[in-house]
């Protein structure tokens, strides 16, 4: 098992949980879609398993460790190592070109590979894009260079908060088929928060949040 979320009760100060007690298991190279309501807590638990955020109970655990025993600096480890995070806004880095937002996470985490990145470069269709900064690249274009550079770690774990969701139709297919075939070809686990049920039919498994539980 590489993920498994138990009984995890998150709720932010002075609010009711967002999450009440959710469970739920992921195997190493399986895909799995999260639906749920516009509030539901679908970025939230994303967070939690991201280490980014700390939970009230439960536990959840990521490649047979506990989290919550985790100080600041081993959780930045795994989010150096183990999992890599897709957003819909994209969040690369404006004054880098693509050559350089696609390199920059496994070069902080020293685990610089020139063969993988430029094997992404290629697989990503960004080979004539590399000099160009990210305010001169589609949403679609700039996507690929965010899946790309949370790909270049080679991440057991890529978590995808609706990474589609600023694109038209054509460009979303063209990057969940990426973001799917990376992540079968590295027998990578994808945990992937959509609103769509078409992309959601396209994955292994489906959860839904509601009511602070998985249905
Ligand atoms: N940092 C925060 N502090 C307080 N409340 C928060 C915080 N982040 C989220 N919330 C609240 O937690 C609930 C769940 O938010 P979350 O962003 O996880 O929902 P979501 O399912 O991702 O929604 P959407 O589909 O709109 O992205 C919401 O009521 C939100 O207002
Ligand atoms: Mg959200």
């Amino acid at each position: 098992m590489l993920l498994s979320i138990e009984h995890v009760r998150k709720s932010y100060p002075g609010g009711r949980p967002v999450l009440n007690d959710v469970s739920l298991t992921l195997e190493q190279g399986q895909t799995l879609a999260l639906t749920g309501e516009s509030g539901s807590g679908k970025s939230t638990l994303l967070h939690l398993v991201a280490a980014l955020d700390g939970f009230d109970s439960g536990e959840i655990t990521l490649d047979g460790g506990p989290m919550s025993p985790l100080d600041d600096a081993a959780r930045a480890a795994l989010r150096r190592n183990t999992l890599s995070l897709v957003f819909q806004q994209f969040n690369l880095i404006p004054s880098l070109t693509v050559a350089q937002n696609l390199s920059i996470h496994a070069r902080l985490a020293g685990r610089d590979n020139p063969e993988w990145i430029t094997h992404l470069t290629e697989r990503l269709g960004l080979i004539d894009l590399q000099d160009r900064y990210p305010e001169n690249l589609s949403g679609g274009q700039q996507q690929r260079v965010a899946i790309g550079r949370a790909m270049a770690i080679r991440p057991r774990l890529l978590l995808a908060d609706e990474p589609t969701g600023n694109l038209d139709e054509t460009a979303s297919a063209v990057v969940l088929d990426l973001m799917l075939s990376l992540v079968a070809d590295t027998d990578a686990a994808l945990l992937l928060v959509t609103h769509s049920t078409e992309i959601a039919s396209r994955l292994d498994r489906r959860a839904h949040l509601t009511g602070g539980c998985i249905e």
